[in-house]
């Protein structure tokens, strides 16, 4: 194994980058290049709760969504589930690095057997990308945190290959839920997702939907969340995702703690292609640093070995003004 090799769900990868769920890579073709460009591995596109509802179920699609909302309409429309467990195990055939499937959910409902068919089609692992839109105000947020839990148990009692989470941020206390999920046999999480969300147009007083594309700012909640809880004593994987746009980004990553780095908005801009160039400015990086392993340096800035842990706590700009005059 080469100097930027890791280990992920206990699977080996030769480069901790990874191609997150998205559109590009919902084709053999994409997946290829990915693997020929140096993806660690890739997280195919979401297959959707509902889509799965409707195999099962075979009832007519009730849902309407917005036309821009890639994560949803373009998938409902032209992808069915075979064509999915297919690409699982065509992927599987053609790629010599992990192949990830990923469901989309918002439920801990009847599809979650399903996970079987992934399994069974040969995925390395499976991602779960959920959310569950806490829209009920009598609801509190263990009743929300209980629908995850419960997902969870079903999952694990379906399916023995590795099982991520792909979370959001907006958990009362993240770390407890990491270490709810690490308690029932979760392998990894992702962290974060970045939703779809709307914006308003003030001129045409309408909502669109905003950006669907990172930026780097956006790494820095991510960030500091990362560097905390890779410091737990716990054995979950991190993969951390949102707005890396470079190798030095995903060093940032790495070194707050996390296992891998997910790769999307920037290879939509620049290509899958753009992996090599992050992959070169990641070992130029290590020869410059002397280190002959990501291990080596993985987690060195996180909560724990970091000589001032305190800057992670710090959340009030006031405190640091003060501390500057
Ligand atoms: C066009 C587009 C489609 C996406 N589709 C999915 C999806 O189907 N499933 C999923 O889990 N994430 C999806 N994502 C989220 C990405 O996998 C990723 O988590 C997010 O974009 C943050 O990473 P980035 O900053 O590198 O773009 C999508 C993102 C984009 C931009």
């Amino acid at each position: 194994m080469g100097r930027l090799s890791v280990k992920y769900l206990g699977l080996d990868l030769k480069s901790p980058l990874i191609v997150s769920s998205s559109r590009l890579t919902s084709g053999l073709d994409h997946l290829k290049e990915a693997e020929d460009s140096g993806a660690g591995a890739v997280v195919l596109k979401s297959l959707f709760e509902e889509q799965i509802d409707h195999y099962i179920h075979s009832i007519p699609l009730a849902a309407d969504y917005p036309e821009a909302d890639d994560y949803v309409s373009y998938y409902m429309r032209s992808n069915t589930v075979d064509e999915y467990l297919s690409l699982i195990k065509n992927a599987k055939e053609s790629l010599s690095i992990p192949v990830i499937p990923s469901i989309n959910c918002y439920s801990s409902g009847g599809w979650t057997g399903f996970a079987r068919n992934i399994a069974e089609a040969g995925a390395d692992a499976i991602e779960i990308n959920v959310f569950f839109l806490p829209d009920d105000r009598k609801k509190s947020a263990s009743d929300s945190e209980k629908v995850y839990l419960e997902l969870v148990e079903k999952l694990k009692k379906t399916v023995k290959i590795p099982l991520v989470l792909k979370i959001g941020f907006r958990f009362s206390n993240i770390l407890n839920i990491i270490d709810q999920f690490y308690m029932r046999g979760v392998a990894g999480v992702v962290m974060f997702n970045r939703f779809y969300e709307p914006d308003i147009d003030i001129d045409r007083m309408d909502i669109i939907p905003a950006p669907v594309f990172s930026r780097e700012e956006e790494m820095r909640y991510v960030l500091r969340w990362i560097g905390m809880a890779s410091a737990e004593d716990i054995k979950i994987d991190i993969s951390a995702s949102t707005g890396v746009r470079s190798g030095k980004h995903a060093i940032k990553y790495l070194l707050a703690g996390a296992d891998t780095v997910q790769v999307c908005s920037v290879l939509y801009s620049k290509g899958l292609q753009f992996l090599k160039v992050m992959n070169r400015e990641i070992e130029e990086w290590m020869e410059r640093k002397e280190f002959g392993s990501v291990d080596e340096f993985r987690g060195r800035l996180n909560y724990r070995n970091y000589t001032r842990p305190v800057v992670y706590e710090r959340t009030q700009f006031m405190k640091y003004f003060a501390a500057e005059e």
